[in-house]
């Protein structure tokens, strides 16, 4: 599961210190301390430090919302064994385990299927180049295959959601 950064603890620490310093020198009447603790009579400085103090708090909200955007975006380009997918192949993830998964075996899918055979075997540990296996697994989605091993239905996918999953497969089989 998702495991958070200590980095947003940072953020919300230092926001929320800030944000109570900010409080605290506001409640002694400003830096000045001109006017006495809890004596703040001006009107326009009280609204002008109620405006600090909402951008703080603001401020101390977003920051940690955008570093948890962020590393959730980060977290879905990431497969097995650390390899980064692009957005072409994070495509192809989510249609492979759509139409491909029911009968295949690919570990970065998370797939058990045995009607064909095992693509991390396949692919990973047969063919040596990601060019390679991109080329066989675009000719058997345009093709189909019935060489013995069972059936697999040709054209299940064409043009670029073809090439998305190949690209996917061929990054990933074997990892
Ligand atoms: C209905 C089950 C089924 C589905 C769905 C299926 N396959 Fe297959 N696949 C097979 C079978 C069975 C074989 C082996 C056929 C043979 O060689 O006789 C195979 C073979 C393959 C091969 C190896 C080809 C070779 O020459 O060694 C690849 C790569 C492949 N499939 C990729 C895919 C991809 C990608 C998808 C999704 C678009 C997919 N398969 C969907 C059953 C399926």
């Amino acid at each position: 599961m998702y495991r958070a950064d200590p980095m947003i603890y940072g953020f919300l620490i230092f926001w929320v210190v800030l944000g109570l310093a900010v409080f605290f020198v506001a409640m002694r009447g400003g830096p000045r301390g001109a006017r006495g603790p809890l004596h703040t009579e001006s009107k326009a400085g009280q609204r002008a430090v109620m405006v600090v103090v909402a951008v703080v708090f603001a401020f101390g909200l977003i920051v940690p919302a955008l570093v948890l955007a962020f590393n959730g975006a980060n977290k879905a380009s990431v497969a097995v064994g650390g390899i980064h997918l692009n957005a072409e192949q994070q495509h192809g993830r989510v249609l492979f385990s759509e139409s491909c998964a029911v009968c295949h075996t690919l570990a970065a899918s998370n797939s058990e299927g045995h009607v064909g055979p095992n693509l991390d075997v396949r692919l990973g540990s047969q063919i040596p180049t990601e060019a390679g296996r991109k080329a066989l697994v675009l000719s058997a989605i345009a093709e189909g295959r019935a060489r013995g091993l069972g059936q697999m239905p040709a054209l299940l996918y064409q043009g670029k959601d073809a090439e998305s999953i190949a690209d996917f497969v061929a990054a990933v089989a074997g990892h």
